[in-house]
């Protein structure tokens, strides 16, 4: 049983995440401008936050997530509430097959400060798209370790800007742009979330 396994049932109680999750998923539609016959890829997609703000908007919700609580949430939201476009996925991202120009868009939320190796995912992210598709991923700009109660299963301390330009670059993205969305308040403190967006190129 992983940390996220045992916070899964309360995870969507902290009004501070539903509230980041909105403003990540506003600003996505705003700069990307999804069509609703889209193929997404949500990962790390938790209790589905994220992918409820976007599934209206979009075909089909490829769910992905590691932990067998959140997906057994996620299971349950898509019973309770009947939506037949968002598809709940168990698996580790960096070891899944994503397949090749399957994805028109691809988002994450809060997520990629739990990867190994993200240069490597952005890479398997790119094949996974579509010629013209876009990529949008939020995480947090660099952090001094304060964020997690516990680092446990926590890689990275977020991101620089730079950091996610060549992650983005390097995978071969155009980039489109990274700007903060969200400020979390946290213990008495602030944290800039970065939304980095980026197109495969036509
Ligand atoms: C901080 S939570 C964010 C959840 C959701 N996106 C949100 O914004 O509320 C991070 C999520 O990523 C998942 N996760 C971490 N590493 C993962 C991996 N390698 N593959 C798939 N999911 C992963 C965790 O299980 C957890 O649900």
């Amino acid at each position: 049983m992983n940390r996220f396994d045992l916070l899964a049932k309360t995870w969507d109680e902290k009004p501070r995440r539903v509230e980041n999750a909105k403003k990540i998923g506003e600003a996505i539609l705003k700069k990307v401008a999804p069509s609703g016959d889209w193929r997404v890829l949500d990962f790390g997609a938790g209790s589905g936050l994220l992918t409820f703000y976007l599934q209206p908007h979009v075909g089909w919700i490829d769910a992905v997530d590691n932990s067998k609580g959140m997906v057994e949430v996620l299971k349950e939201k898509v019973q309770k509430t009947g939506v037949k476009n968002v598809n709940p996925i168990l698996g580790d991202i960096e070891n899944l097959d994503l397949g090749e120009e399957k994805y028109d868009l691809v988002v994450s939320s809060m997520t990629l400060h739990h990867i190994r190796d993200p240069k490597r995912l952005f890479e398997k992210l790119f094949k996974s798209l579509k010629r013209g598709g876009y990529i949008a991923i939020a995480d947090l700009q660099k952090e001094d370790g304060t964020f997690h109660d516990t680092n446990e299963g926590v890689y990275h301390f977020g991101f620089h800007k730079e950091e996610l330009e060549n992650f983005l670059r390097g995978a071969g993205f155009e980039v489109l742009e990274i700007s903060v969305v969200n400020l979390i308040r946290k213990n008495g403190r602030e944290y800039p979330v970065l939304l980095a967006t980026g197109r495969k190129p036509l």
